[in-house]
C-alpha cells in the first residue's frame, strides 16, 4: 500500500493479507475467547434484557445501572462489542514511513500496528510467542521486533526470525511461531482493527460496517487527511466507558448548565441530531463571542459525530479533535483526545495553546460530571432513568445498538 495513496481522500483500504501468513492465528484467538463462562454470560445476558429497545424513547427507561457497574456485563461488552467489528485505534499520519510502529491496548488485547520495509501496513497481537512478554513498547521506528525478555526476534511483517538458545528443542516449527496477525484497515485519517477471525476485508464492506451511509457526510464536512496532526491528550476517568459516551450524546442538554464558557460560543437553539445506522451526528452553529472576535476556535458550525461504539469526531472551525473512549474496567475508562488543525494554522502557537486550554477546560468539566454520574449509578437509590425525547435520541440510539450487539 503506497503511502501517497493513503494520504488522499478518505477511501478505505485493507491490509489483511498478513492473516494468511502462518496458521497459528485461529488457535491463539480461540484460547483468548475461551474465557467465556456460560453461567457468567447467562447473568450478563439477563442484565442486557433489562433494557427494551422496542419501547419508543418517549416511554422508554434507560438501561439499568448494572450496565455501568457489573463485571460480567463488562466482560460481555468486551467480547461482543469491542472484539467484534472494526474498532478505531489510531491515525494514519503516525504511519507514513516504513518501519514505524505504534502499540496499544483494547480491553485485554495488546496490539501493535506497524508499516513494514515495503510500505505495507500490518497489525499483530503484541505478545511474544515464547512466554507472552509484551513485545513492543513506546513508539517510533524499528527494523524488527526484539523481545525484551529473551530476545526472540520477529519481522515487521510477522514471522519469527530468530529464537535464541533453542538448541535441542524438538517438534518446534519456527514457521508456526510468527506474530499473531489482526485485520487492519484505514478510512481517511484513521486506522482500524478487527479482532474477528473471519472478516470481510472488502473495501466497501469495511466502510459500510464502520460508518454505514454517513462516510460521505463526514468527508464532505472536512473529516479528511488534509489536516495537520497537533498533539494527543489522555484522561483516565473514574467511570464506565458508556457514561462518557452518554454525556457526549445528550444533544447539548448539559452544555448551558455545565459548560457555561462553551455555551457562549454556540447557538444552542440551532442544535440538531441526525441518526445513521451506527453513527449519530450532532450539529450546532457557532455564535460570536463578544470581545473574542480575533479568536474563533469553534467557527460557524460545529459537527459532533459519534461512531459506535466508542469514537467521536469533532469538527469545528479550523480544528478536528477525536475522542476515543477505552474501557479499562467496569468503573474506569481512558479518553484519548487527538487534535488536528488546518495546515495554515499549525505554526500559530498562541492560537493552538489557547484552543487547547479551552478544550481542556471543557474536558475537565465533563470529567467531574462523569465521575459524579458513576457514583450516582452505584447508589442504591438509582436503578433506571428516563430520556428527554427531543434531545437525547442519539443516546437512546446508542443504547439500542449496544443491546443489539450484546444479544448477537
Ligand atoms: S518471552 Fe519473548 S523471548 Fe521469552
Ligand atoms: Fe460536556
Amino acid at each position: 500500500m503506497a503511502t501517497t495513496s493513503m494520504m488522499t481522500m478518505p477511501t478505505l483500504k485493507t491490509a489483511s493479507s498478513s492473516l494468511r501468513r502462518g496458521s497459528s492465528r485461529r488457535g491463539i484467538f480461540k484460547a483468548c475467547c475461551s474465557l467465556e463462562n456460560p453461567r457468567v454470560e447467562g447473568h450478563a445476558l439477563s442484565l442486557v434484557d433489562q433494557f427494551d429497545p422496542r419501547i419508543a424513547i418517549e416511554e422508554a427507561v434507560t438501561p439499568p445501572s448494572s450496565w455501568y457497574t457489573h463485571p460480567s456485563f463488562y466482560d460481555l461488552e468486551l467480547r461482543r462489542v469491542f472484539y467484534r467489528g472494526w474498532q478505531l485505534v489510531g491515525c494514519i499520519l503516525w504511519f507514513l514511513d516504513p518501519r514505524v510502529f505504534f502499540p496499544g491496548r483494547l480491553g485485554n488485547v495488546e496490539f501493535v500496528v506497524c508499516r513494514d520495509e515495503n510500505g505495507k501496513l500490518h497489525a499483530f497481537h503484541n505478545v511474544c510467542r515464547h512466554h507472552a512478554s509484551i513485545l513492543a513498547y513506546g513508539s517510533g521506528k524499528k527494523s524488527c521486533f526484539v523481545c525484551p525478555y529473551h530476545g526472540w526476534t520477529y519481522g515487521l511483517d510477522g514471522p519469527l526470525l530468530k529464537a535464541t538458545r533453542m538448541t535441542g528443542i524438538r517438534n518446534f516449527n519456527v514457521n508456526e511461531f510468527g506474530l499473531v496477525p489482526i485485520h487492519v484497515a484505514t478510512w481517511g485519517p484513521f486506522v482500524l482493527l478487527n479482532m474477528e477471525q473471519e472478516v470481510d476485508g472488502d473495501v466497501d464492506a469495511v466502510a459500510d460496517e464502520w460508518l454505514s451511509s454517513c462516510s460521505e457526510v463526514l468527508s464532505n464536512n472536512g473529516v479528511d487527511t488534509s489536516l495537520s496532526y497537533i498533539c494527543r491528550r489522555e484522561y483516565t476517568i473514574g467511570c464506565n466507558w458508556k457514561v462518557f459516551c452518554d454525556n457526549y450524546l445528550d444533544g447539548g442538554y448539559h452544555v448551558p448548565y455545565a459548560h457555561k464558557g462553551l455555551a457562549n460560543g454556540l447557538k444552542l437553539d440551532s442544535y440538531s441530531t441526525t441518526i445513521f445506522e451506527k453513527v449519530s451526528i450532532q450539529k450546532c452553529e457557532g455564535g460570536s463571542v463578544e470581545g473574542k472576535n480575533d479568536y474563533d476556535r469553534l467557527g460557524s458550525t460545529a459537527l459532533y459525530a459519534f461512531v459506535y461504539p466508542n469514537f467521536m469526531i469533532n469538527r469545528y472551525g479550523p480544528w478536528m479533535d477525536t475522542n476515543l473512549v477505552l474501557p479499562l474496567g467496569p468503573k474506569k475508562c481512558k479518553v484519548v483526545f487527538d487534535y488536528f488543525l488546518e495546515p495554515s494554522l499549525k505554526d500559530d502557537k498562541d492560537f493552538i495553546e489557547r484552543s487547547l486550554q479551552d478544550s481542556e477546560r471543557v474536558q475537565m468539566e465533563d470529567v467531574i460530571l462523569c465521575e459524579g454520574v458513576q457514583r450516582g449509578l452505584e447508589s442504591p437509590a438509582y436503578s433506571v432513568g428516563r430520556y428527554a425525547p427531543n434531545v437525547e435520541n442519539a443516546m437512546h440510539h446508542f443504547h439500542c445498538l449496544l443491546h443489539s450487539g450484546l444479544t448477537k
